[in-house]
């Protein structure tokens, strides 16, 4: 899934003619806004899906629904099922909405079966969760998201996270124009993020959670630059083509980024460039949390492009964001990476290779300067590629690291 998510929720708002003036309008845009690390969805109405998906046919833009019903088909009156949304290439529903839990009184039950039943159909739930005001004065606010998030995914047991989204959506910051601040928002998503991985292991700690609540071009990228915010459901400033296009655009700026100039990925090779069209999952043995370093360019890179990184390090808890690991013993089993990269000492190449080869990956890399003829040999009798002097166009630019 794309790093960043920008969702826009027209709830009960346009009609099929003023779908067609909005896309008019919003997909001039599209060629303004640099599409490689995000993705935009647009939920309309059910009654402009036909349409809107018709239109959409040709554009990066993907389609969700408001909700969606469990089951195949039947006597539901008023539901819509998920083949139906398929039909019109529809690839996710929003479950769960405040306005769903509050105002037409959708309790956590129905809401975990939509949930399951979107999954199984090959819908991605954008799952809504978040506190009312109140909850939040009686300092209930995480024992409140996590029992929403609980029994929100219960039908779900092998998740895959790749195919499911949270949306965290204060109820008292819907609407209302006062966004949670940046701050609160990344204590929720933090603790849901914890939550998700005592619930399904490492690897859910892939699952987006996006932020939701009177977004505005105006306070996006301060939602965003928090760590795990991993994108937006915007309700009221999706409706406006201009607004949109403006929260859609930003450029987003981790704050764990701050003070660090931009990384020049020009000097990355092209081997390293490419891995995100062939892998999904990443080790980096030896990562580092400075920003001059090879590692840090390589994972920074790599983490823009929506890949899922652990970093291996026993001496930070986290790098770039990512929790850290002190070992690759350590890393959870479930995570299996397709790749690790080892950028370490010559004199620790070949153990650390005979401990990767445990975790089965299909490539190891070897950093510049780090060849180990040996440990190439081992990897490859037991199927395993190894790539050495690649991850850099130029080999000088890690010499002085590696002495
Ligand atoms: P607003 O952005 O209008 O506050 O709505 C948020 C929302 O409910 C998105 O699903």
């Amino acid at each position: 899934m794309a790093r960043y998510i920008f969702a826009g929720n027209w709830k009960m708002n346009y009609t099929i003619r003023e779908a067609k003036e909005y896309f008019e309008k919003f997909l001039q845009y599209i060629p303004q806004i640099d599409l490689k690390d995000r993705l935009i969805i647009i939920a309309p109405p059910f009654t402009a899906l036909y349409y809107v998906s018709q239109m959409l046919q040709n554009t990066p833009l993907k389609l969700a629904a408001q909700n969606v019903h469990y089951a195949e088909k039947g006597a539901f009156t008023g539901e819509i099922s998920p083949p139906m949304l398929r039909e019109l290439r529809v690839e996710y529903a929003i479950i769960g909405h405040s306005e769903r839990r509050h105002i037409f009184g959708e309790k956590d039950e129905l809401i975990s079966q939509r949930v399951a039943g979107a999954y199984k159909w090959g819908l991605i739930p954008i799952l809504c969760l978040g506190e009312t005001l109140p909850e939040r004065e009686a300092g209930k606010t995480l024992e409140v998201v996590r029992n929403q998030l609980e029994r929100g995914l219960e039908g779900i047991k092998d998740l895959d996270p790749a195919k499911v989204i949270i949306a965290y959506e204060p109820v008292w910051a819907i609407g209302t124009g006062q966004n949670a601040t940046p701050e609160q928002a990344e204590e929720v998503h933090s603790f849901l993020r914890e939550s998700l991985r005592k619930l399904f292991g490492e690897r859910a700690s892939a699952v987006p959670i996006l932020y939701g609540g009177s977004v505005t071009p105006e306070n996006v990228a301060s939602l965003m630059a928090k760590a795990n915010v991993d994108g937006v459901l915007v309700g009221g400033a999706s409706l406006d083509p201009e607004k949109f296009f403006k929260i859609v655009s930003i450029e987003v700026l981790k704050e764990s980024h701050k003070g660090c100039s931009l990384p020049d990925y020009s000097s990355l090779s092209k081997d390293i460039l490419e891995i995100p069209q062939k892998y999904k999952r990443l080790v980096i043995v030896g990562a580092s949390p400075k920003p001059d370093r090879p590692s840090y360019i390589v994972m920074e890179y790599l983490l823009r492009e929506g890949f899922q990184v652990i970093p291996v390090n026993p001496r930070y808890p986290e790098i770039l964001g990512q929790k850290t690991f002190p070992d690759l013993e350590s890393i959870p089993s479930d995570f299996s990476p397709e790749v690790i990269i080892i950028f370490r000492k010559s004199s620790e190449v070949f153990p650390l290779v005979e401990r990767a080869l445990k975790l089965k990956p299909k490539v190891i890399w070897l950093q510049e300067g780090i060849e180990n003829e040996e440990a190439k040999t081992l990897a490859e009798s037991q199927g395993i590629k190894v790539v050495m002097n690649k991850c850099f166009k130029k080999v000088h630019q890690i010499s002085k690291w590696n002495i």
